[in-house]
Formats: structure tokens, sequence, C-alpha cells
């Protein structure tokens, strides 16, 4: 009998479907904050509508709703199939479900009732945290429970990626999370002054590490190898990339606060582990890349593979723009200015996102007992679409931000600055309109993933069944260096 009858897929199924519905959403907020910046009519004079409460509403969505929904599906099917064991526990991991669900709603009510911590990527409030902490420890036995009673004796890299990444979430929303709440809604941090800025930036930071970096790079290790069906380029060099950037990751978060209260040579050792960085994240990027050895041509005929490979050219990219940006003379430039958002969305778009829809749709027909994706054209027409979109996006914003710093610090030969702020301001609108229109074909190729993803799962039933039926005939495709 195949295993796969053994394996927990409706997990996984409910997660990834969770994905591509959260993604909407979020990816929703931000088109309309974006239009916002553009047109500031657009909050209504409604407090629930303004851009300072949508802002954090976005960023949550699109990391705690979308990216993490994205991370449980992939590592729950990772596990269990590198594991070849079924997880630890049903019951617990229906209680991750759940819980994470009942936090993302709570988010979504909370934050435009203008309830905060007011730390950006930590804004919700001392219950909801403590929700998000019980949860997380639950997520960590299913998942390291289902590791310790593996049927294979290796622990395959992706599953020491998404373990690194479960630990230090861990370890990061505790430490920044520690508040004395004066009311059911209200709550002050333990810290004070600039330990707290560090304490916040330690924990921000390294949540582009562990979260948005991590965890995708366990995304990598499994599915680019099985889409391409070719074993991953060096497994020696994706241990040592594991373990080179789990270290340095954690030393660089002094980066952004140049120039602030902070000791000096505090923001010294943030830049030096910033340009560290640039190595491990290179070598990740080029090993999986290098996967694609003797498979090139699949790029022709394959949209998901398209996907996987763009993301990590994008992840090449932000992690070269990121240690160059934490050079103190650079950052003296582009803080405060679009060249962060820029930064951001290269990675958000094209490395987040690509890599976890590449991943998505590698998963969604196997979870439907389907043999592919009901249209492989529409794959391709959201690949361009979102190419596009980014390239629209990012462009703007770098251009934009690199005007906004150069004419803020211009000065005329008196002393006195060139530029009033709002010339500034003005000067930025048309590249905010150019951002809002590549935020909404980004938004519009997620809309086609829905409608995809839909028409996939349509009238699956006794889909177990079905999944085995398909395994068993179609046992095809290179194996990962474990029988995964
Ligand atoms: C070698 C890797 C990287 C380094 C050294 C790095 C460095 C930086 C620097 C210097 C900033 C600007 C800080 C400021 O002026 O306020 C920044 C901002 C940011 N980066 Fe990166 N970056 C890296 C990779 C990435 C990746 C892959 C992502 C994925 C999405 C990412 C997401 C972000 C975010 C979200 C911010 C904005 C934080 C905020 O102010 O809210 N970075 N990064
Ligand atoms: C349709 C796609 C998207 C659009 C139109 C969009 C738009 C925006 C806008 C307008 C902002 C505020 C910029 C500012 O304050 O100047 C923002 C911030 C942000 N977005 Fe997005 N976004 C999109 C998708 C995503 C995705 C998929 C992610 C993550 C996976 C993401 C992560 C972030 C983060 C981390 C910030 C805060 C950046 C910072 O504080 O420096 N966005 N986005």
């Amino acid at each position: 009998m195949d295993s796969s009858l053994n394996y927990n897929y409706k997990i996984v199924r409910q997660f990834a479907i969770a994905t591509v519905v959260w993604g909407v959403i979020g990816m929703l907020a931000g088109v309309f904050i974006a239009a916002q910046l553009a047109w500031p009519a657009l909050n209504f004079d409604i407090p629930w509508l303004s851009y300072g409460r949508l802002r954090p509403l976005h960023t949550n969505a699109v990391i705690f709703a979308f990216g993490i929904c994205g991370l449980f599906a992939t590592s729950y099917y990772v596990v269990q199939r590198t594991c070849q064991v079924r997880l630890f526990s049903d019951k617990l991991a229906a209680f991750t479900f759940w819980g994470w669900q009942a936090v993302l709603v709570l988010a979504a009510i909370t934050l435009p009732m203008g309830f905060t911590r007011g730390k950006e990527y930590a804004e919700l409030e001392w219950p909801i945290a403590i929700l998000i902490a019980v949860v997380w420890v639950a997520y960590a036995v299913v998942f390291f429970g289902t590791i310790i009673k593996r049927r294979v004796q290796h622990i395959y890299v992706a599953n020491w990626f998404f373990g690194g990444y479960i630990l230090a979430v861990a370890i990061l929303h505790i430490v920044n999370g520690m508040v004395m709440p004066v009311s059911a809604f209200k709550s002050y941090s333990m810290y004070a002054g600039v330990q707290d800025a560090m304490i916040q930036w330690w924990y921000g930071h390294n949540a582009v590490g562990f979260i948005l970096t991590a965890g995708y790079l366990g995304m990598v290790y499994y599915f680019i190898p099985k889409q391409a069906e070719r074993p991953v380029y060096s497994y020696r060099l994706s241990i040592v990339h594991f373990w080179a950037l789990i270290f340095t990751y954690m030393w660089a978060g002094p980066h952004h606060l140049h120039y602030t209260a902070l000791p000096d040579w505090t923001q010294s050792l943030g830049m030096v582990f910033s340009l560290i960085l640039l190595a491990p994240s290179w070598g990740g990027m080029i090993n999986g890349i290098m996967t694609l050895s003797g498979a090139w041509h699949k790029l022709r005929s394959d949209p998901i593979l398209k996907f996987m490979i763009v993301s990590l050219s994008f992840y090449g990219m932000a992690t070269f723009e990121g240690p160059m940006m934490s050079i103190k003379t650079i950052n003296a430039l582009s803080h405060y200015t679009d060249w962060t958002i820029a930064h951001v969305h290269a990675g958000a778009l094209g490395w987040v996102g690509f890599i976890t829809m590449g991943s998505i749709y590698y998963l969604i027909p196997r979870l439907a007992g389907k043999k592919q994706m009901y249209s492989i054209g529409l794959v391709d027409l959201h690949f361009w679409v979102a190419t596009i979109g980014i390239v629209l996006y990012i462009a703007s914003m770098w251009i934009a931000g690199v005007m906004q710093g150069l004419m803020w610090r211009a000065v005329n030969p008196d002393g006195t600055l060139t530029y009033t702020f709002v010339e500034g301001v003005k000067a930025t609108f048309p590249y905010y309109v150019i951002r809002f229109t590549g935020g909404a074909l980004y938004l519009s190729g997620m809309l086609v993933m829905a409608f995809n993803t839909w028409m996939t799962m349509r009238g699956t039933k006794n889909v177990d069944v079905q999944i085995a039926a398909l395994a068993a005939g179609h046992a095809t495709g290179t194996r990962v260096p474990v029988n995964a």
C-alpha cells in the first residue's frame, strides 16, 4: 500500500487553501494602502480605513497569514515525506490550524480598531500575543515530535531550515513580547529606551532572517529538486549554508538603527555582520539555481519551475541590496525613503511570494488527487502578470527612494534646504501611481491563482484514496536525497 495514505494531508490542504485566501486579502490591503499614498482622500475620513491602521493590517496579513500559512503547509508536508512518517499528532496539528486562524481573524478585527503595541511586526496586543505563543509551542511539538519518530535516520536539510525557523520565532516572539498589561487591550513594553529599540530590531531583523528567509529556504531545498527532478546541486553546501546563515543573522539587527542613540560600536557590528551575510545568502542562492543543472530546458515549458527559479534571483537581488544598505553612509541616503520599500518588496513579492506560489502550485494537485493544476496556461499567465507587477513596483520605488534621499539632503550655498518636504512628496506622486499599478497586477495574478486552485480542488471526493491511487500509478520524479 502506498504510504501516502498514512500521511496527514488534510492539514496540509487546509493550510495551502488558507495561504491562497489570505494572500488575496493581504495583497488587497497592500493595493488599497498603495492607492491611499497616491490619493489620500481614499481614507474617506473613517478611522478604521486610515493608513496608520491599515498598514499594519497589510503587513500582518501578508507575513503572518499568507506567509506563515504557506510555511505551515509546506513544513507539515515536507517533514512527513522526508521522515516517512505521519505527523506526531493529528489533534495538535488541527489545533495549530484553528488556533492560527483565530489569531489572524483577531488581528483583522483589532488592528483596524486601533489596538496596537506600536512595535512593527509585533503590533498584536498581549492576549493575542499569548495565543500566538501557545499555538507556536504546539507547532514545535508537532514538527519536532514528527522528526523524533521518523523512519529514516537522516534529517533532510529542508527540515533543518524549518526547525531553525520554528525555534527562532518562538524565542524572538517571547523575548520581544515581554510587556506589562494595563488593561485587556493595552500593554507597555518591559524594556525602556534604547534597549527597547534594540530588542525590537533584533526581533524585526530576525523575523526577516528566520521567517522570510530560513523558512522559505526549507521550501527551496525540497520543492526545487522535486519540480526540477534533479538532486540538490551540493548537499554539503546546503549544510554549510544552514549553519552560516543562522549564526550570522542573529547579529545584524542594529543596521535598522543606524545614527540613533544606539552605541556606535553596536551599529558598526550590525553593519559588519550584514556584509558577511552576503556570503551564505549567495551560497544558498547559487546552490538552488545550480540544482537546475541539466534541466534548464524545463524552464521553457514549466511555469511552476519559473516561479521557483525567479524567486531565487530576487533572493539574490535582495540579499545583495541589503548588505549595501547596511553600510552606514549608504543607509544615510536610503533610510526613511521608499528605497527601503523597494528592498522589502523585492524580497517580499519576488522571493517570498514566488517561492510560496511555486510550492503551493506543486502541492495543490497532489492534495486534490489530480495529476496537475486545472490550467497550466493560467499558471503561466499568473507568472507573467506578477513578474511585470514586481518590476513596476520595485523600479518605481527605487527611483522614488533615491530621488527623495537626494532632495532631502540638497542644500543651497547659504546652508538652507533646496527643497521643502512637500516638494519631495509632490515629486513622488507619479511613482506612487506606478507602484499602485504594479501592485494591482500582482494582486490580479493572485486572483488567477485562487481561481485555478478552486477549479483544481473542486469536486474531489474520497481525496485520500485518489491521492494513493495517483501515487501508485504515477510514481515518477527524481527523489530528493532521502526517499521523500
Ligand atoms: C543579506 C540579507 C539582508 C540584509 C543584510 C538586509 C539589510 C537590510 C537593511 C540595511 C534594511 C534597511 C534598514 C533601515 O534603513 O531601516 C533592510 C530593511 C528591510 N529588509 Fe532587508 N536585508 C536583507 C535581506 C532581506 C530579505 C531577503 C528580505 C525579505 C523580504 C528583507 C526584508 C526587509 C524588510 C521587511 C525591511 C524593512 C524593515 C522595516 O523597517 O520595517 N531583507 N534590510
Ligand atoms: C499586491 C501586493 C502588495 C502591495 C501593493 C503592497 C504595498 C505596500 C505598501 C503601500 C506598503 C507601505 C509602504 C510605506 O509605508 O511607504 C507596504 C509595506 C510593507 N509590505 Fe507590502 N505590498 C504588497 C505585497 C506584500 C507582500 C506579499 C509582502 C510580504 C510577503 C509585503 C510586505 C510588506 C512589508 C514587510 C511592509 C513594511 C515595510 C517597511 O516598514 O519598511 N507586501 N506594502
